[in-house]
C-alpha cells in the first residue's frame, strides 16, 4: 500500500510539474547543431573495442561497444548525440550486465565536464522510470509536449556531469534478454555497483572523479544501498588492479528511508500545523492520536526489530487504516487549493506521464538515443516492479543503518525535503536524522535547525555536522527540482562544493 502510495505521489507531482517557463531549445525537426546530425541513421553496428576511446570520440550514429579485460561479463553500448541539450555532448545507451541492460542517459557539465563531479540520478517508486526525473525535474530539457522539450536552465548539468539511469530492469527502457526482474533493492544494488564501475573504468577522463549518488522517493532507499554496495565493491576493484570509485555523497530528496519515524509523521502533517494548518477534523485527529501507540508498538516489533511477514503485512495495515487512509480519502491538495499538500491520484490522471510516453515512443526520439526498434511501448511506471518489491516488503528495512555506515566512513549525505510533501515528509525525515546512531550524532543533535537562503530570500531550514545535512525546501511537495527549480540548484551546487547551505 505505501509502496502504491509512493509511486501515485510521484505521479501526481508530475501534473503540476512547471514545465512552462523555459525558452525552446531544439525541436524533432530543428537538430540544433550545425554539422551534427543527431536525428540520422541508427544503425546498431557494434564495434569491440577493448581500448575504451575518449566519450566525445565516440559516433553519434552508431553504438559503440565497449568493454574491459578485467570485467569480461559487462560490457557498454554508447552512442553519442546532442540529445535535450544543444550545448554539451549528451551519451545515451546501456551498460549490460551479462543478461541485464540498463538504459542510461548522460549528460556532460554545462560548466566544465573536464572537472566538474559526476552526478548519478534514480527516480523512485520502486518502478518509476527516471526519464520523469530528467524530462519533468531536473534535466538538461524539460518536456513541453508530446512532440517537443525546452530547455532548462535550473538542469543539474549546470555543475556536474549527470546520469539518469532506468532501474532496475525492467523500468523505462532497461531489460533484461531473459525476462529476468529484480524484488529487491539489495538486488538492484548489484547492478548499480556494477554500472558505477563499468563506466569509471571505461572512460578514463572521468577516473577518480567525485561521484554523488541522487535521487528521490523511493531513492531514500535505493541510495543508500546503492552507496553501500559500491563502496564495498572498491575493495574488489582495487583487487583486480582497477582504480576506486571516488564515491563522495549521496543526495537524497524526499526520501522514505525509515518506515519508523515516517509512518508516525503522517499525524503530524494531517493534524498540526507543521507546515500548513490541519488538515483533518478533530475527531479523526484525536482517533488517530490514540491508535498511534499501537501502531508504532505492533511495527517494532513485527517489522523493524526483526520482521516476520505475516505479522508485519497485519501491523502496516491496521497503520494505514488508522492513520494514512483518513488523508487519502479526504483528497489532501486536490480538496483544496489551501492545503499544498501531496495526494493520490490513478495513473491515467497522469497527464505529463502520458505525453512523455508518447515522446519517447517516437521514433525519430528513439533513433537518437538508439533504443531498439523492437523494444515495445515505453511506460514511466513499471507496476510489475512496484508489486514485486511490494511482495518483498523491501521498503521495510531499516535502510537509516546504511546512511549511519556510510557516515562513519566519510561519505557525506543531504537529506533534502520538500516542506509540504506528505508521503515521504520533513517531519519523518527529520526525525530519523536526529535518532540515527552514528558518532557524529552528539554534535548533529546540538545544532539549531537555521535558515538558508537564496538570493536572500529564505529557501527553508537545515541543520548539518560532520557529513549529514538535513534541510527544508519551503514551498516545495514531494519533486523539489519541479516546484523550486532555483533553489535546488543552488541546493546542489553549495553540496557539490562543499559550503555550508
Ligand atoms: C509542441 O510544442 C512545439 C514548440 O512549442 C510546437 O511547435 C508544437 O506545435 C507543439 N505540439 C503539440 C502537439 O502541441
Ligand atoms: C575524490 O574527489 C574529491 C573531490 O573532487 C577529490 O578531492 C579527491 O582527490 C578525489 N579522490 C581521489 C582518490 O581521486
Ligand atoms: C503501444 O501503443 C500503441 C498506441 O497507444 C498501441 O496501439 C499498441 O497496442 C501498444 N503496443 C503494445 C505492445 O502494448
Amino acid at each position: 500500500m505505501l509502496l502504491k502510495l509512493s509511486v501515485c505521489s510521484l505521479l501526481l507531482t508530475l501534473v503540476t510539474g512547471r514545465i512552462s517557463q523555459f525558452s525552446v531549445c531544439i525541436s524533432l525537426t530543428e537538430p540544433c547543431t550545425a554539422g551534427e546530425t543527431p536525428w540520422n541513421d541508427v544503425a546498431h553496428v557494434d564495434a569491440a573495442v577493448a581500448e575504451a576511446p575518449a566519450l566525445s570520440s565516440l559516433a553519434s550514429s552508431d553504438f559503440t561497444t565497449l568493454w574491459h579485460p578485467e570485467l569480461p561479463r559487462y560490457g557498454v553500448r554508447i552512442k553519442k548525440s546532442h540529445f535535450c541539450d544543444c550545448s554539451v555532448n549528451a551519451y545515451t545507451g546501456y551498460i549490460d550486465v551479462e543478461a541485464r541492460h540498463l538504459f542510461f542517459y548522460f549528460f556532460e557539465s554545462r560548466r566544465d565536464p573536464s572537472a566538474d563531479d559526476v552526478v548519478f540520478w534514480t527516480n523512485g517508486g520502486p518502478g518509476g522510470a527516471s526519464s520523469l526525473g530528467l524530462f519533468t525535474e531536473l534535466g538538461p530539457c524539460i518536456l513541453e509536449n508530446s512532440t517537443a522539450t525546452k530547455y532548462n536552465p535550473y538542469s543539474w548539468n549546470e555543475y556536474a556531469n549527470v546520469f539518469f539511469i532506468e532501474q532496475p530492469v525492467g523500468v523505462g527502457f532497461s531489460y533484461a534478454d531473459h525476462g529476468e526482474s529484480v524484488d529487491t533493492t539489495e538486488e538492484a544494488a548489484k547492478d548499480i555497483a556494477a554500472f558505477v564501475a563499468i563506466f569509471f573504468n571505461h572512460f578514463t577522463e572521468y577516473k577518480g572523479r567525485a561521484l554523488h549518488l541522487a535521487g528521490e522517493s523511493y531513492g531514500g532507499r535505493y541510495l543508500p544501498l546503492f552507496a553501500a554496495e559500491i563502496y564495498d565493491q572498491n575493495t574488489k576493484i582495487e583487487a583486480l588492479g582497477m582504480d576506486p570509485v571516488n564515491l563522495s555523497s549521496i543526495m537524497i530528496g524526499n526520501g522514505c528511508t525509515d518506515q519508523s519515524t515516517m509512518i508516525p509523521s503522517y499525524y503530524d502533517m494531517e493534524c498540526t500545523g507543521v507546515t500548513v494548518d490541519p488538515v483533518l477534523d478533530i475527531g479523526t485527529c484525536v482517533s488517530i492520536k490514540r491508535a498511534l501507540p499501537r501502531c508504532k508498538k505492533w511495527l517494532e516489533s513485527e517489522c523493524f526489530t526483526r520482521l516476520d511477514g505475516i505479522n508485519c503485512r497485519a501491523a502496516l495495515s491496521f497503520c494505514e487504516e488508522v492513520v494514512m487512509s483518513p488523508f487519502m480519502e479526504a483528497g489532501g491538495s486536490a480538496a483544496s487549493p489551501r492545503r499544498p499538500l501531496i495526494s493520490i491520484a490513478p495513473h491515467d490522471a497522469c497527464m505529463v506521464c502520458s505525453s512523455l510516453e508518447a515522446y519517447l515512443n517516437l521514433p525519430a526520439v528513439r533513433q537518437v538515443l538508439g533504443i531498439d526498434p523492437s523494444f515495445g511501448n515505453y511506460s514511466s511506471v513499471s507496476m510489475a516492479v512496484n508489486s514485486a518489491f511490494e511482495a518483498k516488503l523491501d521498503h521495510i528495512f531499516p535502510t537509516q543503518l546504511y546512511l549511519t555506515a556510510l557516515l562513519e566512513r566519510g561519505v557525506r549525505v543531504l537529506l533534502y525535503v520538500g516542506a509540504n510533501d506528505w508521503v515521504c515528509n520533513w517531519v519523518g525525515n527529520e526525525r530519523m536524522s536526529l535518532a540515527m546512531q552514528w558518532t557524529g550524532q552528539g554534535e548533529f543533535v546540538q545544532q539549531p535547525l537555521a535558515e538558508w537562503t537564496v538570493g536572500g530570500r529564505v529557501a527553508g531550514l537545515t541543520r548539518s555536522a560532520k557529513g549529514l545535512t538535513f534541510a527544508t525546501v519551503y514551498g516545495a511537495g514531494h519533486m523539489v527540482p519541479a516546484d523550486k527549480p532555483a533553489e535546488s540548484l543552488e541546493l546542489v551546487s553549495r553540496w557539490l562544493s562543499r559550503q555550508g547551505l
